[in-house]
């Protein structure tokens, strides 16, 4: 069975996260999606928000597990037991900061493998922090993520 982790902030998940994720199902026999509380980014959603919704939006999905990790992520990645770890690249400019993460993940764990999925051409341009600005300003957003997403966001900027 081959397991790989699909680690993200996801403040919250969008439409994009959810393409790699599916896509990767059609690699992967399970996908453990990894919830970071990361410390560098001021989330606006919590971090039981944003795994609860995350929860919400593949519940449908019996190969995907969720769970939120503190710490590094390869420690994360061994103890679910996985040693492929998938991230998304929009663009170019994603480019620098996966590949720095990547070549330290690597420096810290070099059995575990990254693997790097482009993201579809509908959601290449959609980012977590685009879709909460839109959604402050009373824009429209359901193309973007999904409903049980957009009604949370709906909420908490009403
Ligand atoms: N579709 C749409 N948007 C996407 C996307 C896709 N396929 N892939 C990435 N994004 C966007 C997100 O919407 C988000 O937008 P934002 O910057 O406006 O918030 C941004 O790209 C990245 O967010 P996300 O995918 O949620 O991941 P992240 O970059 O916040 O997560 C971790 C980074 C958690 C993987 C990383 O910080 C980490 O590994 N932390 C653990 C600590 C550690 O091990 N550190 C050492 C690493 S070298």
């Amino acid at each position: 069975m081959t397991l790989a982790i699909y680690p993200g902030s996801f403040d919250p998940i969008t439409n994009g996260h959810l393409d790699v994720l599916e896509r990767a199902l059609n690699i992967f026999d399970r996908v453990n999606l990894a919830v970071a509380n990361n410390m560098e980014k001021d989330a606006f959603l919590s971090l039981e928000e944003r795994e609860e919704l995350v929860k919400k939006v593949t519940s449908s999905r019996p190969q995907v597990e969720v769970a939120s990790f503190d710490g590094l992520l390869v420690d994360f990645a061994r103890s679910q037991g996985a040693s492929v770890i998938i991230r998304g690249l929009r663009a170019v400019s994603d480019f620098e900061y996966e590949f720095q993460m990547s070549m330290m993940n690597k420096r810290l764990a070099g059995d575990i493998e990254m693997i790097y999925m482009m993201t579809g051409p509908d959601h290449s341009f959609v980012s977590s922090s685009t879709v909460k600005e839109v959604a402050r300003l009373g824009g429209d957003i359901s193309s973007v993520v999904p409903p049980a997403v957009k009604e949370e966001l709906e909420k908490k900027y009403n």
